[in-house]
């Protein structure tokens, strides 16, 4: 499977010129087709950087609404976002579910951004590790719902990525580290396999996200069991996201 190394600006740059600069930046990356990356942008950017859009790093969106039009003050729907035609979408990332953002609504934009052709990047993840395995099937119910009503034939475009909210952002309590990643990635595949076979499970990319940087992100990609990496602060530093690439090229290269 090929890798699939994903930026999430957030809520970030502050300015439209900022972000055009970042684009450019990263976007200097030398394509490859064994590791397809993406740059998930505020929606607001979305028109400006789409001008200037390179092969070698798609546009994702962070998130959308899942019904087309209505009074939802403030947002964006998944059909409205679509005429940009953005590759990929974040769906249940925690910093939404924390806006209110539940399973359901999670299941219905996975299927809302099926329909429009955009791939879904599921985020799902723990608050807290207890000794007993709950984090385990709290993982499990978080997939099974998002994946509800999900044809066998789309599975193919869906990718799930493993966020504890513990190892998220600048509040986070620590790092993960690799077999914690790894531990929850053969667990994924294997929730994956049960629901839609061994072929469909192993053509789900696995992403790890949490306080990724230049120092952990091979170790994560080589001994964490992932097919790639989710990266939030980082991917807003040009030189840091595009090391992490080049160093993933790098490792296939080795590997072979
Ligand atoms: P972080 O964010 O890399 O800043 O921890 C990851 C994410 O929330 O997607």
């Amino acid at each position: 499977m090929n890798k699939l190394i994903v930026g999430n600006w957030k809520m970030n740059p502050k300015s439209l010129v900022q972000a055009l600069q970042i684009y450019k930046q990263i976007s200097k990356i030398k394509k490859t087709n064994k590791v397809q990356v993406v740059a998930c942008v505020p929606n607001v950017y979305l028109a400006s950087i789409l001008k200037i859009k390179k092969p070698s790093v798609l546009i994702g969106i962070q998130d959308a609404h899942y019904t087309p039009t209505g009074a939802e003050t403030g947002q964006n729907s998944v059909a409205m976002v679509a005429s940009y035609k953005p590759a990929y979408s974040l769906a249940g990332h925690s910093e939404v579910r924390r806006r209110g953002d539940t399973d359901t609504d999670v299941n219905q934009k996975v299927l809302e951004l099926l329909r429009h052709k955009i791939k879904p990047i599921i985020c799902v993840g723990e608050t807290d590790r207890d000794n007993d395995g709950q984090y385990l099937q709290h993982i499990k119910n978080q997939i099974e719902n998002a994946l509800l009503g999900v044809a066998k034939k789309d599975i193919k475009n869906i990718a799930i990525a493993y966020e504890p909210i513990w190892a998220i952002g600048t509040g986070a309590k620590r790092e993960a580290t690799h077999v914690e990643c790894l531990e929850v990635a053969i667990y994924v595949r294997k929730i994956l396999t049960d629901l839609f076979g061994v072929k469909n499970a192993n053509e789900v990319a696995i992403l790890y996200g949490g306080s990724v940087n230049t120092r952990d992100a091979m170790d994560f990609m080589q001994n964490g069991g992932v097919d790639g990496l989710l990266i939030g602060r980082d991917s807003l530093i040009p030189k840091d996201f595009i090391k992490i690439v080049n160093d993933t090229v790098i490792s296939l290269k080795i590997k072979k």
